[in-house]
């Protein structure tokens, strides 16, 4: 299976930032069978990044609303999304969560919208410091997942992508060990295999302080599909690292 690496710009970057990024990054780019990748600027970024993106490269909206039309100031829709070709979006981040009240019941809906107009969602889940000191991360994580694919039938649930984001370690340079990320993406499998009753190839990805120096050993164990990077992406060298790193080991495997 492929490896996905999808980068968090957030709150970063203006219009000319984004012209650099992409100025450094498209000389390093990666050409790989083995890896999708792309970045995803704020909403006022996503035109400029669609047009300066070069190969493989994918543009990735931040969030999305999950109603189509209607008086929903400050939103985007996936029509609006749809109109950029935009082919991902990152839904229920746990900074959505803390910052823009979004919970595990608006990530249902807004996985099917954007299932319904042929939008890849990147679904964060995680568990906090508290849970997890707890030792209650399975439980909330399985309690996550079932909200969120309420309804959702077996081939769409096949077409999203999960981010597991330990609220503790974005931004925190902490990280759980390999073997505890390796095992809650193992567990992650199974509990989609429970609620389907079949294997899915869903893919698991981690996100939470990834950086250079651990990314690759991240990324390479058995049940992680891939990454989420938050500030370790809006370095283009740094981020084109990381990707020439990983296809090189895909590669020789
Ligand atoms: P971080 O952010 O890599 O800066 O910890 C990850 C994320 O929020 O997706």
């Amino acid at each position: 299976m492929k490896k996905y690496i999808f980068g968090n710009w957030k709150l970063n970057k203006n219009q000319a930032e984004v012209s650099t990024f992409f100025a450094t990054f498209n000389k390093q780019q990666v050409k790989s069978d083995y890896l999708v990748y792309g970045v995803a600027p704020t909403f006022l970024g996503l035109q400029l990044a669609n047009y300066l993106k070069q190969g493989q490269t994918n543009i990735v909206a931040q969030d999305v609303c999950e109603y189509e039309h209607g008086s929903f100031t400050g939103q985007i829709s996936v029509r609006q999304l749809n109109d950029l070709n935009i082919n991902y979006v990152i839904v229920g981040h746990s900074e959505a969560r803390k910052y823009l009240g979004c919970t595990d019941q608006i990530v249902n809906k807004k996985v099917a919208i954007c299932l319904a107009n042929d939008i890849t969602p990147i679904i964060c889940i995680g568990e906090s410091l508290k849970e997890y000191k707890a030792k209650q991360t399975k439980k909330v994580l399985a309690k996550q997942l079932k909200t969120i694919f309420k309804g959702i039938s077996v081939s769409e649930a096949k077409k999203c992508i999960i981010a597991y984001e330990p609220l503790w370690a974005i931004g925190s340079g902490k990280t759980p060990s390999l073997s505890e990320i390796n095992g809650l993406c193992t567990y992650l499998k199974q509990v989609l295999k429970t609620l389907y009753k079949q294997t899915m190839n869903t893919p698991i990805l981690y996100g939470g302080s990834v950086n250079n120096d651990n990314a690759i050993e991240i990324a390479t164990q058995l049940s992680v599909d891939g990454l989420l990077i938050g500030g370790a992406s809006l370095d283009a060298n740094k981020f084109a690292t990381i990707l020439q790193h990983l296809n090189l080991w895909l590669t020789r495997k």
